[in-house]
């Protein structure tokens, strides 16, 4: 039996909307319900696999992967659709040596000089990191990630963006899963604070950058923390009526 689907009292888009903007039929792909379960299980199954490493072999990785990846997290949603993102990457070896004086002094300072309170020390034990990022040298590919603050066109206007952090954190969530898919790893990296690298990598005054991504293969048998993810019950609430 076919289902019988909704008559909308609101259908969208409206026709004289549709008479001043450009619309299209969504590509829309359905799965028989056998396939969408098995689907779903596969891409679980790929993704509970993925961690991020903090050792990188140096073993090449070719560019057309990378840009891939971008290409992939560039289907992110984003608030008004204004893609507020820069992905910037780079394989020089100048500029990753650059990258990591820079990324390690900022972590001295963090590290060692206590800009880290005693608090954010103490749920970075378990983890072990400090000021050393050998990775950010090692690792074939260092993409930073900007977010654009506000669009500025040619002509020197200014226009606002909307949900920034939001969307450029969903873009990021894709970009890590495209890499991982394609069986590379990469570590989420914030060396507090990034200023260094607007400077660094060229970025105009409207860019920020929001995370950097050393890329590449893991060392073969590197360690990463022996963590457990929240089991469902503790992320998933489900709701079943109103609260007030
Ligand atoms: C926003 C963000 C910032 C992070 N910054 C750092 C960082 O600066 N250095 C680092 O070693 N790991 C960093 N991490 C990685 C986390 O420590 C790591 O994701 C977490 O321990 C879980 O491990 P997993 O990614 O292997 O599942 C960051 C992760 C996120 C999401």
């Amino acid at each position: 039996m076919t289902h019988a689907e909704p008559v909308y009292e609101h259908p969208y888009p409206p026709a004289e909307l549709e008479s001043e903007h450009p619309f299209r039929v969504l590509d829309f792909v359905e799965y028989p319900p056998d396939e969408m379960a098995e689907r779903a299980a596969a891409f679980e199954a790929l993704m509970t696999r993925r961690r991020s490493p903090r050792l990188f072999s140096d073993r090449p990785v070719p560019r057309e992967l990378i840009e891939s990846a971008i290409r992939t997290a560039a289907t992110a949603p984003s608030g008004a659709h204004k893609q507020p993102w820069r992905f910037v990457a780079t394989k020089s070896a100048e500029v990753k040596t650059a990258i990591r004086a820079a990324a390690e002094e900022e972590e001295r300072v963090n590290y060692l000089e206590s800009r880290m309170n005693d608090e954010w020390q103490e749920a970075l034990a378990p983890i072990g990191t400090d000021h050393h990022k050998e990775f950010l040298e090692l690792a074939p590919w260092i993409v930073v990630l900007f977010e654009e603050r506000f669009e500025r066109r040619p002509d020197g206007e200014t226009r606002k963006n909307y949900y920034v952090k939001e969307s450029v954190g969903i873009a990021a969530g894709i970009f890590i899963s495209a890499l991982h898919n394609m069986g590379l790893a990469t570590l989420t990296h914030t060396p507090s604070p990034m200023a260094f690298l607007t400077r660094m990598l060229g970025r105009p005054d409207n860019e920020r950058p929001f995370v950097m991504f050393p890329i590449g293969y893991p060392l073969p048998d590197v360690k990463v923390p022996d963590f457990d993810r929240k089991p469902l019950d503790e992320v998933m609430v489900m709701v079943d009526e109103p609260a007030d």
